[in-house]
């Protein structure tokens, strides 16, 4: 089936979450996250990811602000950073995450082609809109659709099923692009096209379904439509 609708994870996928962490590790004031910011990134985005999970699993539903926070506040505390002002940048530099370098002309390309674009996220709207507006990207996509309009965290089938609604389109007309290996096979198994985007070489996931394809980085999207 062509492709008529391509759908895009945003936290890990467009917007690079290490960025956090890694610029204000060069800020004057948060020298302690010199040599921890990998650490902490790591394990903020495990923690922040883990909950999500649970909370789906448990149905104990709450925005992926929250979790994000919550996940912080582990990963903090694992590399005994107990200074308020770094969690306070922390967070306040997630509201900015910087797009990866090639995001925006890949985004234009499959405008020109004629391609629905949108972002399928976890984030919460308010967290979305201002990752969209600090990469400036919001000219490019068509439409960022949140799973709090389903209440409930990735790789429930309810999010993808946002995309169907919302484009009037069939599974196998969407190309799903994200660089969660878990995510990616969810929306394989939920009947998508789709990408994982390994930007660091890891093993695939050992879940049921694999994705379709596997790239490095996102530059290639606009080809994988092509008819
Ligand atoms: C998202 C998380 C999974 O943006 O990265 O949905």
């Amino acid at each position: 089936m062509t492709i008529t609708t391509c759908i895009f994870d945003a936290y890990g996928t467009l917007f690079d979450v290490a960025a956090a962490a890694r610029s204000a590790a060069d800020e004057p004031g948060y020298e302690a996250l010199q040599t921890t910011w990998q650490k902490v990134a790591s394990d903020w985005r495990l923690k922040q990811l883990q909950y999500t999970w649970l909370r789906a699993i448990t149905k104990e539903h709450t925005d992926f602000w929250q979790v994000t926070q919550d996940g912080l506040d582990w990963a903090l505390e694992a590399s005994k950073l107990t200074e308020p002002k770094i969690r306070t940048r922390l967070l306040q530099l997630y509201w900015e995450l910087a797009a990866y370098p090639e995001v925006p002309a890949m985004l234009q390309a499959l405008k020109e082609k004629g391609l629905n674009t949108a972002i399928l996220s976890n984030g919460e709207p308010k967290m979305l809109q201002a990752a969209i507006d600090s990469a400036g990207i919001g000219n490019v996509l068509d439409d960022c659709l949140s799973v709090e309009d389903v209440g409930i965290f990735k790789p429930d089938a309810r999010v993808y099923e946002l995309v169907l609604k919302r484009f009037s389109c069939q599974p196998d007309q969407v190309l799903f692009v994200s660089s969660n290996g878990w995510d990616a096979a969810g929306a394989t198994g939920f009947g998508f096209q789709t990408v994982w985007v390994n930007r660091a070489q890891e093993p695939v996931d050992r879940l049921l379904h694999r994705p379709q394809h596997v790239l490095s980085d996102l530059t290639d999207i606009p080809t994988l439509t092509d008819p």
